[in-house]
């Protein structure tokens, strides 16, 4: 449970010696009854409607999802079977032919989307670039025929560092295409990351920039990618694409440039049918610390996943312009940047910088300019905004705005209600998505218009899921209790093993519970069937005997007027096992005094009550957060007990924190 390199010895004999019980002291009660009008032109009508399909998907799941597989795929040669299971393995629609590319881009054209935006691009420098399917479909057969010119085959795996360009998307599609494995590498790492990643898939190509675009400045990154290649036997070829014009060496006979490539490419390029089961790409997720894990997701059932949830979960339209914040090295960006938006014919907007840059209000400006319909961002993003108050939002007309999603971690009620008001201008459901890199699609989430919203809980199942919460011997915990969240049944879009290592997918994810998957998050339903995410279970802290969610406990401080952002630790305390630090960061022109510790502390104790009251509390310029925004926890724990042993910050948003962080304790 504990990882190596904190204070697993103490806490986990601590750990071991408690009930398994997680308690969740989260009181929040607010209901929030989504709008009649967007109801009305909802996707799915009402929640009758809803429960009616949800029991359709639990009762008849074959049937279920071979209705779903015929409405949103195109199929070179019909399954035989909907799905085999031997748990934890699962193939779905077996014995089907499929393209996952021409599932996104052939099957629209001599339709009316042949001249529909696919991808509408903002570069950070302000550049902006509109892409026809047609046009996309006819730029992803040039580089289809590109990749097998430079020797790639079904099964290759091809790497991909690319910033957040409309080239991401044609690689991605270019190498499904021809029944090649890609695996996205975060833009944003290092190159060591780079031949971690290469090395353990064994890349025989890779598709990268010169640079991309990044607050102002060019991050290099084929000189990241030369570097990277000095240790990888396996990658041949190095294809690079134009975007910052910085100088670059080229490597005679392994690397070449996409532009001149593609000149030189036919545009006429035939699909062929794969089966379901192909592989279409391998995303590396981090554990906490460790080796990263290779998420290998297959064809059609990972499409069925990401086209079903966004034309549900997203009410897509035809006229929707629909932007999702994610990178594409991230599996949101996979899911609901790439595959799901354009399986589903809709218009999705790339942004390649960051969203403070030149100022904060460079979202709002974007979903001002380009009309955007549909928002989808994570909590990190949102309190980073609302950190900076309302007057960069109301600058700019967010009138198009008509749906706003979240994902990634727990959102804060404080947080989900400023997104919903200050953003959504309370006229727009929010849909707080609850789902993985692992599960390929979302899982658990309200359908707009029709869930009744509960602000911080991720609501209900989607069709086909079923979660249930769970003590450590597997036996359902009565509602309202906290416990360990698992999914009792195979899906369609879940993972399949771990690249190259079945052992660690069956240990990490199928042997708490026998033939059930756990996702490793801790959580609580409360008396409606709602969900709420109290954390991941490696971060619950043990305070005097009570497990207690991170999340919690960190809603509670962020619900102080004066706080943005708050992050909370255990330590190791002689008396009570482990004590609670929290790092907070206050909102602009606030200031950190002991008299506010104080405050801070009461107002923990008169939320929850006074077992989680902090027994420390920091302040803080900044939180260490991977790019992707999640709290890198394990560093603040290190922090808090005074010691510097970071171990791996590869994946660390900004360096500078942790220098900031370790004078945080210095006046105490
Ligand atoms: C973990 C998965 C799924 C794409 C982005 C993250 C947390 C994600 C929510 C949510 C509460 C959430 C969970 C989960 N998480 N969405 N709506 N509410 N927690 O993908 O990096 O694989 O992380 O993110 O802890 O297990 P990921």
């Amino acid at each position: 449970m504990s990882n190596a390199g904190d204070f697993a010895p103490n806490t986990k004999t601590h750990e071991m010696a408690m009930e398994d019980k997680i308690t969740s002291v989260s009181k929040e009660k607010r209901v929030i009854k989504p709008a009649a009008e967007f109801q009305k032109q909802a996707n799915i009508g009402s929640m009758t409607a809803y429960r009616k399909m949800y029991r359709e998907s639990i009762n008849s799941p074959s049937k279920f999802w071979a209705k779903q597989a015929k409405d949103f795929l195109v199929w070179r040669k019909p399954w035989n079977k909907v799905v085999e299971w031997k748990a934890p393995h699962a193939k779905w629609f077996t014995g089907g032919m499929i393209n996952v590319a021409e599932n996104c881009l052939d099957r629209h054209l001599g339709t009316a989307r042949e001249n529909k935006a696919a991808i509408i691009f903002e570069g950070e420098p302000g550049d902006v670039r509109t892409i026809t399917y047609k046009q996309l479909h006819g730029e992803v057969c040039r580089f289809a025929n590109v990749l097998t010119r430079l020797g790639v085959k079904k099964g290759d795996r091809v790497a991909i560092y690319l910033p957040m360009v409309p080239e991401a998307a044609v690689a991605m599609l270019a190498t499904a295409r021809i029944g090649a494995i890609h695996t996205v590498i975060f833009g944003g790492f290092s190159s060591s990351a780079i031949t971690e990643r290469v090395n353990d898939c064994e890349a025989k190509l890779v598709i990268t920039a010169d640079g991309g675009y990044r607050r102002g400045g060019v991050v290099e990154l084929k000189k990241n990618v030369d570097e990277a290649l000095k240790k990888t036997p396996s990658v041949e070829k190095v294809v690079v694409v134009r975007r910052c014009g910085n100088s670059v060496q080229m490597k005679k006979g392994r690397d070449v440039w996409y532009h001149e490539e593609l000149e030189e490419a036919s545009p006429v390029h035939k699909a062929k049918g794969f089966s379901s089961e192909n592989p279409l790409f391998i995303l590396y997720t981090s554990g906490s610390t460790g080796k990263p894990k290779g998420v290998l997701h297959t064809s059609a059932g990972y499409l069925l996943g990401t086209a079903l949830t966004s034309y549900y979960v997203f009410d897509l339209k035809e006229y929707d312009t629909y932007w999702c914040s994610a990178d594409v090295g991230w599996i949101t960006g996979h899911s609901y940047v790439v595959y799901g938006p354009l399986c589903s014919g809709a218009t999705t907007v790339m942004y390649e910088g960051a969203p403070n840059y030149p100022d904060i209000d460079r979202f709002w400006s974007i979903i001002e300019r380009h009309r955007i319909s549909i928002f989808y961002t994570a909590p990190t993003a949102i309190r980073a905004f609302m950190r900076g108050g309302d007057e960069p939002v109301k600058k700019h007309d967010m009138s198009s705005l008509r749906l706003l999603g979240t994902v990634g971690e727990p959102i804060n009620p404080e947080a989900w209600m400023w997104y919903y008001k200050t953003i959504g201008g309370g006229r727009c459901p929010v849909v707080d998505t609850w789902w993985q890199t692992e599960t390929g699609a979302i899982m658990i989430t309200p359908l707009p218009g029709v869930t009744p919203m509960k602000p911080g809980s991720a609501t209900l199942p989607f069709f086909g899921v079923e979660p249930e919460v769970v003590d450590d011997s597997g036996r359902k915990v009565p509602k309202n209790s906290g416990g360990k969240l698992v999914i009792k049944r195979p899906w369609p879009s879940m993972l399949r093993t771990l690249w190259g290592d079945d052992k660690r997918f069956k240990e990490q994810y199928w042997s708490q519970f026998p033939g059930i998957y756990f996702c490793g998050d801790g959580c609580r339903q409360d008396k409606d069937g709602y969900y709420w995410i109290v954390g991941r279970i490696d971060d619950v802290l043990n305070v005097s005997g009570h497990r207690l969610g991170t999340a919690e406990l960190e809603s509670a401080l962020v619900s102080h007027a004066d706080v943005a952002e708050a992050a909370i630790v255990s330590k190791p305390d002689e008396i009570k096992g482990s004590g609670v630090v929290a790092f907070v960061t206050l909102k602009a022109g606030r200031n950190g005094s002991d008299n506010l510790k104080k405050t801070l502390r009461e107002h923990v104790g008169k939320e929850i009550g006074p077992i989680a009251r902090p027994d420390e509390i920091r302040f803080t310029e900044g939180l260490p957060k991977t790019r992707s925004g999640k709290i890198m926890r394990r560093i603040l724990k290190e922090v808090a007990s005074g010691g510097d042993r970071y171990g791996d910050v590869t994946t660390l948003e900004d360096f500078n924190v942790v220098a900031r962080l370790a004078k945080t304790g210095e006046d105490e």
